[in-house]
């Protein structure tokens, strides 16, 4: 979990087939994905609707690697046991969701799930300096959430390399998500990134039956991003 162990790649079945979750995910872990990131969304705190703990109770017995959910959704807090209950490993809630963060990573760890904190693009990383020894992972959107496929904004790879400096010897995960690929993960990686999400740049060009695409992916993006940390 910390810098020194392999940068790893959890594909957001955001962009999966939502009719094939099961085999989707089978597929991609078959492929070589790390973790499995399930982006929930409220139509609220962001302008679209995806799924709640229900549907990641149904999906848990298909994922064997780490279920990481993220949720973008406010209030946060009156959820986080039914997504701990649906088997979550990964909590992570956003900073701009709510008055109360301190006491939501407080309630996430009170679960036994990890607790993560997101912090949007227009969120200066240095706001999660009072709540760095509750958080186990930071993950550092590099679009604003809502959607999949849009553009890396790439004003936060020092947003990245600034948070490394902050976390010090911390045992903190650093996730990046949003606009990731083969060209973006090295300037991820070089700046500390541990977990890239990764979406539309994995799911492109294959399916749960012919997942060979996926695997070519994601190697692509490991490959991409380990160069990139090496030259750092
Ligand atoms: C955005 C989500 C991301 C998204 C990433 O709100 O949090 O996880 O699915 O998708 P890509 O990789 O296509 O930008
Ligand atoms: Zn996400």
């Amino acid at each position: 979990m910390s810098q020194s162990s392999s940068i790893k790649i959890a594909p957001s079945i955001l962009s999966a087939d939502f009719a094939n979750f099961g085999a989707e995910i089978r597929a991609i872990e078959d492929q070589g994905a790390d973790w499995v990131h399930v982006d929930v969304m409220d139509g609220h705190f962001v302008p679209n609707l995806t799924f709640g703990p229900q549907l990641c109770k149904a999906i848990r017995p298909h994922i064997k690697t780490v279920m990481d959910v993220h949720l973008m959704i406010a209030p946060v807090d009156p959820y986080i046991g039914a997504f701990a209950e649906a088997g979550a490993d990964v909590i992570t809630a956003h900073l701009e969701a709510g008055a109360h963060t301190h006491r939501t990573l407080q309630a996430i760890r009170a679960t036994g799930a990890r607790a993560g904190l997101a912090l949007n693009p227009g969120t200066p990383v240095e706001a999660a300096v009072p709540l760095l020894d509750l958080c186990d992972l930071i993950c550092v959107m590099t679009v604003n959430p809502g959607f999949g496929g849009q553009k890396f904004i790439h004003s936060q790879i020092n947003q990245i390399a600034r948070l490394r400096e902050l976390i010090g010897d911390r045992p903190i995960t650093i996730q990046v998500d949003g606009g990731v690929d083969p060209d973006t993960a090295p300037l991820v990686a070089a700046a500390g990134a541990d977990v890239l999400v990764a979406g539309s740049a994995v799911f492109r060009g294959g399916s749960a039956g012919s997942p060979g695409p996926y695997g070519d992916n994601i190697r692509a993006i490991r490959a991409a991003a380990q160069g990139g940390r090496i030259a750092a």
